[in-house]
């Protein structure tokens, strides 16, 4: 079974690849936590790098998942350019679980972030064909059952930059804000929020000097956010802005083998 956590579709498609190429289904690891998995031979966690490390929901979400202790376990890792700390994260919230991971690597895809520095994640689709020989590597040697740990290893650098207060500061980069001029109240974000952050405001006052009153629902982000960007790449209105900046249509990114209806599945 592959376990997957996916904001803009990169770590679900990645982990659906997996599966075909080794023969084992995927599963959210928001289902995970309520599946019985200890018939499972083989455990596979996808998922992306966020801020130089595991993003908050997986070191969240893996210690209520029940690990079968004896399965091949492995751990594919998206990222922009570096996964950092996200291997030593999650292989040390593994082990507090009695479960050792057998192989990891990672993956390169368009960064879903490059947005809230003023880049376009589209740009860097190059890199599907630059590292889809990887991957093919990558799954024969899953398929093969290998013991191989690439990008394992402590990185200071990232600890230091994952400190509190930094992250927090990182984190303001990347938070979503809804534009309640723009909101249309469709409910997609509300769907599509892995972390179910997000609520529909009913029969919103959406302006505070009381100029215009609407009955249009207005969506509101709830504080716990993981980052993942979900919100603001499927909003249809490009009403969820980021660093307080509009994000446009052209900059709105998602895998290209991912679809809306794929990520509501979770
Ligand atoms: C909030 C945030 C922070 C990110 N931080 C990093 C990072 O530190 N290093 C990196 O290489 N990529 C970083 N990325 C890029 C993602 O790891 C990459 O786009 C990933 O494939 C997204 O996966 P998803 O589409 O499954 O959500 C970040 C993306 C987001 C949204
Ligand atoms: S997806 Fe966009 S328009 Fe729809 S409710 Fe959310 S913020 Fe509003
Ligand atoms: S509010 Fe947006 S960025 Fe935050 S977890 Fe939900 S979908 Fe992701």
């Amino acid at each position: 079974m592959i376990l997957y956590f996916s904001g803009t579709g990169n770590s679900l498609a990645i982990a659906r690849k997996i599966a075909e190429g080794i023969g084992e289904q995927v599963l959210s690891m928001y289902d995970a936590v309520k599946a019985d998995l200890s018939g499972e031979k083989r455990i596979g966690l996808v998922f992306p790098t966020y801020n130089l490390d595991a993003p908050i929901a997986v070191t969240q979400l893996i210690p209520r998942i029940r690990f079968p202790k004896d399965a091949y376990t492995f751990v594919v890792i998206t990222c922009g350019a570096q996964t950092n700390n996200a291997v030593w994260t999650v292989r040390r919230l593994l082990k507090q679980q009695g479960v050792r991971v057998d192989y990891c690597h990672k993956i390169r895809v368009p960064d879903s972030s490059a947005l809230a520095f003023g880049r376009n994640p589209n740009d860097q689709a190059w890199k599907f064909g630059k590292f889809a020989p990887r991957l093919e590597t990558i799954i024969a040697e899953l398929a093969a059952e290998k013991h191989r740990l690439h990008f394992a290893g402590f990185d200071p650098f990232g600890w230091l930059m994952s400190r509190e207060n930094l992250q927090r500061k990182i984190a303001q980069m990347t938070t979503p804000q809804v534009n309640p001029d723009k909101c249309i109240g469709c409910n997609t974000c509300v769907r599509v929020c892995p972390q179910r952050n997000i609520i529909l405001l009913e029969n919103t006052d959406r302006y505070a000097d009381g100029v215009q009153n609407t009955d249009k629902p207005l969506a509101a982000i709830g504080p716990h956010c993981t980052w993942c960007l979900s919100c603001v790449h499927f909003c249809p209105q490009q009403a969820v802005e980021v660093n307080g900046k509009t994000v446009s249509k052209a900059f709105q990114y998602h895998h290209p083998d991912i679809r809306l209806k794929d990520m509501l599945k979770r």
